[in-house]
Order: C-alpha cells, then structure tokens, then sequence
C-alpha cells in the first residue's frame, strides 16, 4: 500500500477548477445532513407533478425515498427540455459499426418514444408489466427503455451479448409478456443473427408479442401472431402519449447481476431516488455543461449504460455518443477516430479497456487530434496506477482529471468517486464518498485501522440504492444486511482507506486472498505485475497451496515488444515480491496471449482460477466475449 500512497497526488487544473460546475469542499459539509442534502437535489434535479410528503421513510431493510412524490423518468429525459427549448439540441450521435450515423435532438427522440409508446399501448401493454429489451447498441434500445418508462411499464434489459439460456431465465424470472429484440447487428463486421438466438431463448414461453427492429437486414422467422416489425407498430402511431404519472417508488427497471450464487438476482429500482442520483451525480462527477460531447464506452444492457448513458445525460440535457461495434474495428483507432470526429469532451471508460489501448500502442491514439477531452472517467474494476498514468499522459495530455467511480448494480449511482474540480486525485484511489454518503471499511472486530484491509460498508441509505431484488427478499437480505445488520450494506468488495481518508478499492471479495494469514487483493498482486514494463495486463488468482492456504498464480499478457521467456517469469516474481512484499509472489505465472473477458470486459477470474486449480470442468463460458481463449489457456497450462 505504501508505494501507491507515497505517489504524486493531481490536484485539478486551475483553469479546470475555475470552471468547474463544484468547486469546493463546501458540498461534502453540506451533505453531513443527507436527507436535507438530497431533498435540495431532489428539488433542483427533478421536475415533479406532486411534492413528496417524507424524503425518507425506513422499514428496514426496505427503504423509500421522496414519499408519495409523483414525477415520470421520460418526462425528465424528455418533455421539459423541448418545453424549456432546449429541444433542438442533440440527444444523441449514433455511430454504426459501418460508420453509418443517426442523429436525434431532444424533440426527434421524444417523439421516436412517443410513437413507441403508442405502440406498446395499442399491444395492450399496462402499467406495471415487464417489458424485457434484448437489443445491441442501436438508437431503438433507449427509445424502447423511454417509451416502456413513459407508460409506467419497468424494463428489464437483457445484455445483447448475453446467450440464449440468460435470456430466457431473465424472461421467465420477470414474468415478461412482451419482448423487443432484432434482426441481426454488426461485430467486426459480420453480421450476428441476433433473432436466433432470441427465439431460442424464449422457445416455449408463453409470450403476447415480440417486437423485431430491423437493423442488419438479415432474414429472420417470423413467428405469426406473435413477432411484429417495430416500423410496422410504429407506422401512424401519433407522437404524443402523456406520461403515465408514477409514484415515486414504482419500479423503474429490474437489472439483473450475478451474485454469490449461480442464478442471477434481480435488482430493483425505482423511479424518483433512481432519477435524483443519476441525474446529480451526472452533472457534479462529470461537470456537464452545454456544450459537452459526452462519450460513456459502456453497452446500455449494463447498469453503467442505463445510468450514464440513458437516464443521468438525458435528465441533464447533454449530448452523448453512442457507438455500436468494437474498439478495433476496422482499425485499433477506431474509437481515438470517434473523439476526434465528433470533438468529444468526456470519455468514461473501463480499466481493462485503457489497458487493452496500452497494449495496442500509443501511436494509434496519437494519429487523432483528441484535444477536445478535457475530463476522462473510470468505472468497473480497480484501476492500476500505470493504466491510470497512461490514460492521464497519453489520452488526457495531462491536462483532464481522471474521475475514477466506484459503485455497482445494486446502488445505481457513483458512490465513491472523485469531484473533478474540488478532489487532488492519487491515480488508484477512487477517493471519497460523494457528498451525503458515508462509508467505511471494518471487518467483525470494528472498523479496520488505517490501511488495513476490510469489508467496504456505505452505512448511509442513499436515493439510487436497489429496493430488493425482485421475488427474493431472503436473498435480498443475505447478500447485503447479514453479514454487519440492518444500516450497514456490504458491498461485497474489499477496500483500504489511507491516512488521508482516501479509499482503495481492492476488488470482489471474492478477488481477496488469504496468504499464509495475510489478506491480499488480487487486484494488488496485478497492479504490481502491470507496473512491470513488460506487462501488459494480469489476472491473479488463489490456488490452495498446502502451507500458506492460498498462494497467488498470475496470468500474463505480455506488450508486443516483450517475449515470454523463464528470465522474465522469475524476474516478474521479484518484481511483485519488491512491490507489495514476499508473501505476494506468484507461485507460477502463465504467460497467455488474452484472459477470458465478459462482453463488457470483466476478467473472468472465477474460469482461471478454475483453470489454474486443475479443473476440467470449468463452468458456463457462454457469456464470455472471446470463449476461444479458455481452450488455449487450458493447452498451455497442460504443457
Ligand atoms: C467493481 C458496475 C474498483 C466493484 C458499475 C463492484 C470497481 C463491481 C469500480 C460492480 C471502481 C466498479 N474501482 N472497482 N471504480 N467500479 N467496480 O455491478 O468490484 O457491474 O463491486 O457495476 O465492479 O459491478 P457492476
């Protein structure tokens, strides 16, 4: 810990500061008093059709937050920007893989939700149904999120990339009648038949009907009486459809994540909280202003997509990107070309993504003029502090604060995050809790000393938090409340904070190893191979070792100067013993050409380190973006 606390700290350009939206630490003395706080934001953030009579109202552990208020999410989005005339502004820029592009102002995108809307309706679609969205990154995917809003219907987006059998448990868990989906779409420019794969996952369900948006022009099976075009609903369907006035506490949306267990949890939001903390946390985090050109990389089927790209831009009036393909196709500069071309001023970004552009090479950023950006953003996984540094030197030029943001599914805003005109930044450090939230890190014995390791705890309720996951309150109960009680919601991460307040996020729990008594994140033990010159990216897992409980093993992605070699492996062993101590040497490493990766990029560490331990069988690998990879890992191990 010590060698990440000792370096540089970034306090934020002056000229950034001066124009920042929060520019002092005022904000985090005015959120001691956290109902108060967020009633102001609630007040200021949100337009509503009634008042809430109680910001707060706690049963634990159920909470409601602006009680009895009245308010609709696409009314915010949408409706009071064309009625303040901001409608002429852009929305959205969507960029096709292919490099098509489709452009909607605030006015064009209300009534694209309007006629959707209409359309729902005239399928019979009520208030309170769950509507299940299964589409990639296509302009359709927010508007059906907004119409499905606007008439009080919760979505439950099913990531594009996710199989058939995770559609198909989200579909029966929700109780879902209605689908959207597509044709086909684009990666790396082949077309994905997407409709196969849908009509696979729903195969015996009893569904109403299945919305089909056409966007690769592949021929699909129509099944009759139950899929139907999206033009054909749409086509004279009017562009006016009243939002369905919503209580505060209706759902918005489930969202459905993987937990402790094998089967997926759906976790619930509701409608005001959700709105509040997306939309403040939107303006104070990323200091939106008018003329920005926000770009958040993340795929809209996420948590991040639905915060940061749908509802927190929208409620702000900002205009953002949303690109549909891959970051290297049909070149390695193909997203330095997207800020270039439209003058992006704020990228957010994954960790494993920056490091991934680290491997690539600076030259293919350097081709672009990237000038525009002046704030870049992190979220998902610890950030090491070389991929910080890069992402600081090479994309920001040294000029733009990095917002490092942690937070997760189940509290639906930043929680810990930077302020990027009032925070001095230490590249690896998420920081602080935003104003109006507190956290701490304690294990069974109290709260843990200053650096030492514990169970990140938010022991504040705060307006975007879940409201339970959807028909399993036990479980509800026992992944968040049980392990320190009602109050304290564990976060399932483990976490550090420094002398100077300062929180270190270590990654899952799970993620943390228990070697020979001491407790080591793997995100540490990766963070020093990275710092390796050689070292492109890491994956560390646990194997049982019969003295120590747990040693580490490291996955290794070299950059392309370097070369595997036995000199390399034992000098990586001695880097790590230098940097974080001897009880954090690999026991081996493995030098590979990838690591397993979610589609929206997370290592799969629970598949290597089913690999590593020696096992065959190493569970579903359906959801993963380049399954291919286990094969290779599983042939080189065996060598
Ligand atoms: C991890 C994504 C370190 C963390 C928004 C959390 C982070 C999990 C950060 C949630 C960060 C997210 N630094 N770790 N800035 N942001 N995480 O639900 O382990 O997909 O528990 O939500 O991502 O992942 P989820």
């Amino acid at each position: 810990m010590k060698e990440l606390t000792e370096k540089k700290v970034f306090p934020p350009p002056a000229d950034f500061q001066q124009k920042a939206r929060i520019k002092s630490n005022d904000v985090y003395e005015e959120g001691k008093d956290y109902k108060k706080f967020w009633e102001a934001r609630a007040n200021e953030m949100i337009d509503w059709y009634e008042k809430w009579d109680k910001v707060l109202e706690v049963d634990e552990p159920y909470y409601k937050w602006f009680v009895n208020g009245k308010l609709n999410a696409s009314y915010n989005c949408l409706d009071r920007w064309i009625e303040s005339g901001k409608g002429n502004k852009l929305a959205y820029i969507w960029e096709g893989e292919n490099g098509e592009v489709r452009k909607f102002t605030y006015k064009q995108l209300y009534e694209e939700v309007n006629k959707f809307a209409n359309a729902l309706k005239s399928m019979g679609v009520k208030k309170g149904d769950i509507i299940s969205i299964y589409l990639p990154m296509i302009p359709e995917l927010p508007i059906a999120m907004l119409a499905a809003a606007r008439i009080g219907a919760p979505h439950s987006v099913v990531f594009a990339g996710f199989s058939a059998e995770a559609l198909r448990s989200r579909v029966e868990d929700a109780g879902s009648k209605y689908l959207i989906t597509c044709d086909g779409y684009y990666r790396r420019g082949k077309i994905l038949n997407h409709k196969e794969k849908s009509d696979e996952g729903i195969e015996g369900l009893d569904l109403k009907k299945v919305i089909v948006v056409k966007r690769a022009g592949n021929d699909v099976p129509m099944k009759e009486g139950r899929d139907v075009w999206w033009d054909d609903v749409i086509e004279g369907k009017s562009t006016k459809c009243e939002p369905a006035v919503m209580d505060a506490e209706d759902l918005l949306f489930l969202m459905y994540t993987s937990g402790t267990t094998g089967k997926p949890k759906g976790v619930m939001h509701t409608t005001a909280g959700y709105m509040v903390g997306t939309a403040t946390t939107m303006k104070w985090v990323f200091d939106v202003k008018d003329d920005d050109v926000y770009w958040c990389t993340a795929d809209i089927g996420w948590i991040t997509g639905h915060s940061y790209i749908v509802y927190g831009p929208l409620a702000n009036n900002v205009t953002s990107i949303i690109y549909e393909g891959a970051p290297d196709y049909p070149s390695k500069d193909r997203w330095w070309e997207i800020i270039e071309k439209y003058k992006v001023t704020i990228l957010y970004t994954a960790p494993t993504a920056i490091r991934l552009a680290m491997k690539w090479g600076e030259e293919w950023p350097n081709k672009h003029d990237l000038s525009s950006l002046r704030l870049l953003g992190t979220v998902g996984e610890p950030i090491n502090p070389e991929a910080w540094l890069w992402y600081y030197n090479v994309i920001g030029k040294k000029h733009c604060p990095i917002v490092d943001t942690w937070w997760m599914t189940e509290t639906g805003m930043h929680i810990i995050t930077p302020l990027p005109g009032v925070t001095k930044l230490k590249p690896g450090s998420a920081t602080f809790p935003f104003p109006g939230i507190k956290a701490e890190v304690r294990d069974e014995h109290g709260i843990c000393k200053t650096g030492e390791k514990g169970d990140l705890v938010i022991t504040t309720p705060w307006p975007a938090m879940l409201r339970g996951l959807y028909n399993a309150h036990d479980k509800y109960i026992e992944e968040y409340w049980s392990k320190y009680g009602f109050g304290k919601f564990f976060t399932g991460d483990g976490a550090i904070v420094d002398e100077d307040g300062y929180f270190w996020l270590l990654g899952r729990l799970g993620d943390v190893l228990n070697v020979a008594g001491h407790r080591l994140g793997t995100a540490e033990v990766e963070s020093a191979l990275v710092s390796h010159e050689s070292v492109a990216e890491a994956a560390v897992v646990g194997i049982p070792d019969e003295i120590k409980g747990q040693v580490p093993f490291a996955y290794v992605v070299l950059r392309q100067d370097a070369k595997p070699s036995d000199e390399l492996k034992k000098e990586l062993i001695k880097h790590v013993s230098k940097v974080i101590g001897p009880t954090a040497r690999p026991s081996d490493i493995l030098f590979v050409e990838d690591l397993p990766k979610t589609r929206s990029g997370k290592i799969m560490r629970r598949i290597l380190k089913k690999l590593a331990e020696g096992s065959k069988d190493v569970g579903d690998i359906t959801t993963l973006r380049n399954p291919e990879i286990v094969e290779e890992i599983k042939n080189s191990l065996q060598r």
